[in-house]
């Protein structure tokens, strides 16, 4: 669980960090399991299966039920859970991918600002390879988003809040391999490209409290992962029992088809970009 202290510091600034969550033999074992599947596919995750890939793969279904994570989330959204999603976020080696400063609440239709992303670091996350930054205290109200769609933007629309942010006021998520930091839905944050020669990755994982519905007009589901469904606003998602397999396949194909039609519901795209 987190400390009093931990749980007033993200009320009052909207993050905590960090949270030791695997050992360095156990996030290496990750970093394997990714980049082993990379090299079956031929590349890098690409389109929707970056995303909920926890219904492809039974490691990362695990890793969203991994207690030290539900420990802590429960501890700021309660007892009854379910993750509504996860992806990856990889920056490679001196690519410009970047992260424009956003909130995360802005597309995703959820009913209540009581919604977090804890945020695995399966390398090192620092300055040099473009770790997140995060704008304390700003996870009180939404503000407006405008869409770049620009290429380069890891973002689902390239989106940015048309509000200022003060630099020195930001702080860097440092986080060494196998920790996380949490954030607050509405948290303003941003990151900057990877200029190091190593790749960073890092998996986030959004949970939801059970009263939470979907707002924005679709079918929704998410996965159960602690606590009881007293609500019944999702649809609950089985856990894959093979990486791949036929069935988590189809699961998935279904569930981030209606989750595409949510995040760029508006802008005519119909499928996650490449
Ligand atoms: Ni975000």
């Amino acid at each position: 669980m987190l400390t009093a202290e931990a749980v007033e510091h993200y009320r009052q600034s909207g993050y905590h960090f960090p949270l030791s969550v695997l050992s360095a033999a156990e996030t290496a074992l990750c970093r394997a399991r990714l980049e082993a599947q990379e090299v079956k596919l031929g590349g890098a995750l690409s389109g929707a299966l970056r995303q909920k890939p926890h219904l492809l793969f039974p490691w990362l279904n695990g890793l969203i039920r991994h207690p030290s994570i539900l420990d802590a989330v429960e501890a700021l959204l309660g007892p009854d859970l379910l993750c509504w999603s996860s992806s990856f976020f990889i920056k490679e080696p001196q690519a410009p991918g970047y992260v424009s400063w956003h909130q995360d609440a802005t597309y995703w239709g959820l009913s209540s600002p009581d919604v977090l992303t804890v945020w695995l670091a399966l390398t090192p996350a620092n300055e040099v390879n473009g770790c997140m930054k995060f704008a304390p205290g700003t996870h009180n109200a939404p503000v407006g988003h405008h869409d770049t769609f620009d290429k380069d933007n890891l973002l689902t629309r390239g989106q940015e809040i048309t509000v200022a942010v003060d630099e020195a006021q930001t702080v860097a998520v440092n986080l060494q391999p196998g920790e996380a930091s949490l954030h607050h839905v509405l948290l303003h944050h941003g990151s900057a490209p990877n200029r190091s020669a190593d790749r960073r990755i890092g998996y986030a994982i959004r949970y939801i409290p059970a009263y939470v519905r979907q707002i924005a007009g679709a079918t929704d589901s998410a996965t159960l992962v602690r606590g009881r469904d007293a609500f019944g606003h999702f649809e609950h998602e089985a856990a894959p029992d093979a990486d791949l397999s036929e069935a988590a396949v189809a699961q998935h194909a279904a569930v981030t088809q209606r989750q595409a039609a949510v995040l760029y519901r508006g802008t005519g795209k119909t499928t996650f970009r490449a």
